[in-house]
């Protein structure tokens, strides 16, 4: 089964091809540099740069795949949730590729995919866990903890496809604060991983941020109010950050406290999570998984409770092609397309009326369900 798989929800170009359920090509034309100008993602700037890009990186894509157009069987693309524009131009490019090619479109949710990014593999590392062939070692219920630039939410997951969020941001994401506290110390966009390079150098104690909602009696999250105890402090700190040697310092302090505020709201509702659901595995998934501190105190919490843990492999945590393929390989294994249940691993499109029939065009806002 092999799956050209495109991805331009926001500002990433990407192209993947999954045979298999393997990830043999994964292209990512980035356009961070683009932005980094207006220090955001610029939507209609986005959209012309996915226009520009997409052939380009499908190309490179089947090229470094060493497969052909006529060998893909689906073409799988994120429908949303997302940018509207840039949205539009995978889902136009993979429905005129369908059509020109005769083989079905797979509309992809881009949460869901992140949740998948956990079945990708870099070398020996396999995470079985989620491996529907090997289903009655999966170890559900699961709880995922999905935090990207435009979502932070707990999710549990009773088996394949199931999904209900429990709990979610009620204003900005993570990533989202992760970005806004950067721009207020200087850094360049995207804001996220320049902090946490910056964090470590710092005292992740030196300053006392909110970890607002830590202790509300839901799985919620609310990250907007420590944007503004950050900038007052900077606002506060000025007259010391202009000038003065202990700049450096005091950046790299701030970045540290800013870093250990985000993580320990989102760990502790993650712990919250643990208690009242009792999963047997935690996950992790979306850009901001790329966090080292992150990282590591999950698989910390992971194992003070004696639960499996999976966190997708850094490349593959934020925005790229090869978890739409994944994704879409284990909905087409585990039957959430309507016909999936004549599917097997050896699947081949056989009869197009087999397939997934209805139309659809991109959802910004579309839900997890
Ligand atoms: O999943 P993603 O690539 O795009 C969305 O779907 O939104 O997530 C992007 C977010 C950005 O906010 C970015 O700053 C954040 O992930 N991010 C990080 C790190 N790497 C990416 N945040 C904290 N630490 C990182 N190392
Ligand atoms: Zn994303």
């Amino acid at each position: 089964m092999t799956i050209l798989a495109l991805e331009t929800s926001c500002d990433e170009t990407g192209a993947a091809i999954i045979v298999n359920g393997q990830i043999k090509s994964n292209i990512l034309a980035s356009q961070a540099k683009t932005h980094l100008k207006y220090g955001g993602v610029v939507p209609e700037v986005a959209a012309r740069e996915h226009v520009l890009s997409i052939i380009p990186t499908i190309n490179l894509a089947l090229k470094k795949a060493k497969t052909k157009l006529a060998e893909i069987d689906y073409i799988a693309v994120t429908k949303g949730p997302g940018l509207m524009t840039s949205l539009m131009v995978g889902v136009d490019t993979a429905k005129t590729l369908g059509l020109t090619l005769n083989k079905p479109v797979l509309p992809i949710n881009h949460l869901e995919a992140h949740i998948y990014a956990n079945v990708a593999f870099d070398k020996l590392r396999q995470h079985k866990s989620l491996i529907p062939e090997r289903s009655r070692r999966v170890k559900f219920p699961a709880i995922i903890l999905i935090v990207s630039g435009g979502h932070t939410m707990l999710v549990l997951m009773r088996g394949h496809g199931q999904y209900k969020i429990i709990g979610e941001t009620v204003d900005d994401a993570a990533g989202e604060a992760f970005d806004k506290t950067a721009r207020l110390l200087g850094l360049p966009y995207p804001g996220g991983p320049h902090l946490s390079k910056l964090a470590k150098n710092g005292n992740p104690h030196a300053f006392k941020f909110p970890r607002p909602m830590i202790n509300s009696d839901d799985l919620n999250f609310s990250f907007s109010g420590l944007k503004t105890a950050v900038l007052y402090e900077v606002q506060k700190l000025d007259s010391r950050f202009r000038g003065n040697g202990q700049r450096g310092k005091l950046k790299a302090n701030l970045a540290a406290s800013v870093q250990q505020a985000i993580v320990d709201v989102l760990i502790a509702k993650t712990e919250q999570a643990i208690k009242k659901y009792q999963p047997k595995t935690i996950m992790l998934g979306g850009g901001v998984a790329a966090n080292d501190l992150l990282r590591a105190r999950y698989k910390l919490l992971a194992k003070s409770y004696q639960l499996s843990v999976s966190i997708p492999p850094l490349k593959y945590c934020t925005d790229n092609a090869a978890m739409i393929g994944l994704a879409a390989h284990y909905k087409l294994l585990t039957t959430h397309y309507p016909d999936a249940e004549i599917v097997r691993s050896r699947l081949r499109p056989k009869r197009r009326s087999k397939l997934p029939t209805k139309t659809f065009v991109a959802d910004p806002n579309l839900a997890l369900a």
